[in-house]
């Protein structure tokens, strides 16, 4: 295993999360700077700017599809079971409520049930399923993902990371914490909302460094949606869930310290995936 450290002294890009209107009991978290080094850690990781090499490529398009097959299974689904759940400790939804739930259903559709990335008329399904199509293309082990998704369904997703050839121990370890955590509303709902904005600002990254093969072009199509659903949006749309969520549910400074802990650590897990 490359130990490989954050090398970019200089990061290109930076994450500040009051450029997206977040809620200012977060901002005003007394680890506000500790998410946004780490958020901006994640988006800068090495293998971003290394995969201009084809092999590295190739490596971050397996990486992203095992990411694409969490997000899509457990993170988006529960976020929209956890915001329904919130709904029975309110009164029925009102003009605002009900705005900000059109707009987030548009999230869950966006992502989970949907033809939004090639367009493709009758496709209907999660986005996991599209970076498969650009992992194909890159001649990728489909027999590999077929064993993989088979045994996450028959054993689990533990057993199915930890036993295929095609991730390393971080990739497990990611699951099984993404698996956890997205049990519980606050920390899904900060998981989400930092994804969101993460995610298209790595992909903006890599769009530039990555190798020109047109075995790739697909990837390239993948991320460009992205960055363009997640920052117009995907990513506000959570932040005004959020927000909406901080007022009137009020969640105690002590739920609030843990989602932020949870937070913290989802992403420091997500960085060493990113390790090769
Ligand atoms: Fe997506």
């Amino acid at each position: 295993m490359h130990n490989h450290v954050l090398v970019e002294s200089d990061p290109s890009t930076i994450i500040d999360l009051s450029s997206v209107g977040v809620h200012s009991a977060l901002l005003n978290h007394s680890r506000l700077e500790e998410l946004e080094s780490t958020m901006t850690e994640w988006v800068n990781s090495p293998i971003f700017y290394e995969c201009h090499d084809r092999k590295l490529a190739f490596k971050l398009l397996t990486i992203s599809l095992a990411h694409t097959y969490i997000f899509g299974r457990f993170t988006l689904t529960s976020y929209a079971a956890q915001i329904y759940l919130s709904l029975r400790q309110l009164n029925p939804l009102d003009d605002q409520l009900g705005e900000i739930l059109k707009i987030n259903s548009s999230v869950f559709q966006g992502e989970l049930f949907t033809n939004n990335v090639y367009n493709k008329p009758g496709d209907c399904h999660a986005h996991y399923y599209d970076m498969k199509m650009a992992y194909e293309k890159v001649a990728g082990d489909i027999n590999a993902i077929k064993l993989f998704e088979h045994n996450a369904i028959e054993y689990g997703v533990n057993h199915a990371f930890s036993s295929s050839s095609l991730w390393n121990e971080n990739m497990t370890v990611y699951a099984n914490y993404v698996e956890e955590i997205t049990n519980h509303a606050l920390p899904v709902f900060l998981v989400v909302l930092i994804s969101e904005k993460a995610i298209w600002e790595g992909y903006n990254i890599i769009l530039d460094q990555l190798n020109e093969h047109e075995s790739f072009d697909l990837f390239r199509v993948f991320m460009r949606r992205h960055i363009e659903l997640d920052n117009d949006e995907h990513g506000p749309s959570t932040v005004l869930w959020f927000n909406y969520y901080l007022d009137k549910l009020k969640p105690s400074q002590r739920e609030l310290d843990r989602a932020m802990d949870v937070a913290i650590q989802f992403i420091k897990l997500r960085i060493k995936t990113y390790r090769y």
